[in-house]
């Protein structure tokens, strides 16, 4: 491995691992003197990370790193703005909701404890009135004292959470595994038993870091796609 490999290396580990977005790298001088480089060689690579986005320079500063692009490049979107991006009408059908213990899972997602109670809120998620999405939303009781009017269930959550509730949702951890539909959840998305589906679970919180909604969502594998827009 040649030396300019090694210094590469080394302020990609750097960049990765020991320093947050913004954090200056160590100065030009000191790295050419570590990997017994020339200053010449220590800028070419600070040039390629540079180029890459993963570094940035500000004259008479030094060099910092960037943000990830990844986290401006994936949005948190609802159903209803992932279906009218795709040019389809977003509907809810089956709609219920009631005030349940959050119970250990849900609880734990929500930072409560089991006992605390959250709206636990039912819906089948149509697109152009066909079932593509059962989903499972859980709103922490005490953010919304006053519960949701049953009006306010059948279009977009986030908007009426927005609008009408002064909450939110700001920024989210969402995992999505493969699963099959048990019997009960097949038919209420009109699929055939035990058929594909993706389980998209997410926790979403505020600007203020606290945890509004944590929802399971099973999406039809037959239907949907899941598509992100990812820059390098
Ligand atoms: C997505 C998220 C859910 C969220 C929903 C809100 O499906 N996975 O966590 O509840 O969007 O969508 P809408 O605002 O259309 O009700």
């Amino acid at each position: 491995m040649s030396k300019s490999d090694g210094l590469r290396r080394h302020l990609t580990g750097l960049l990765v691992s020991e320093l947050a977005p913004h954090e200056r790298l160590p100065p030009e001088r000191v790295l050419a003197e570590e990997f017994a480089v020339s200053r010449l060689t220590v800028r070419r690579v600070i040039d390629e990370l540079e180029r890459e986005g993963r570094v940035y320079r500000v004259q008479g500063s030094g060099t910092f790193v960037s943000e990830p692009r990844i986290r401006k490049s994936v949005e948190l979107t609802s159903f209803s703005e992932d279906m009218r991006s795709r040019g389809l009408r977003p509907g809810s059908l089956e709609v219920s909701c009631e005030r349940v213990p959050a119970g250990a899972g849900v609880g734990y997602a929500l930072g409560l404890s089991p006992s605390a109670e959250v709206l636990h809120i039912r819906r089948v998620r149509t697109a152009d009135d066909e079932p593509m999405c059962l989903e499972h939303s859980y709103l922490p009781a005490e953010l919304l004292p006053g519960g949701l009017e049953p009006e306010e269930l059948h279009g977009s959550l986030y908007e009426v959470l927005a609008a009408r509730h002064g909450l939110t949702l700001h920024r989210a951890e969402q995992t999505i595994k493969a699963t099959v539909l048990d019997p009960d959840d097949a038919r209420a998305l009109g699929a055939p038993p035990f058929s594909p589906a993706f389980l998209v679970q997410r926790t979403g919180y505020d600007v203020r870091g606290r945890a509004v909604e944590r929802a399971d969502s099973l999406y039809r594998g037959d239907r949907y796609s899941y598509r992100l827009t990812i820059y390098r």
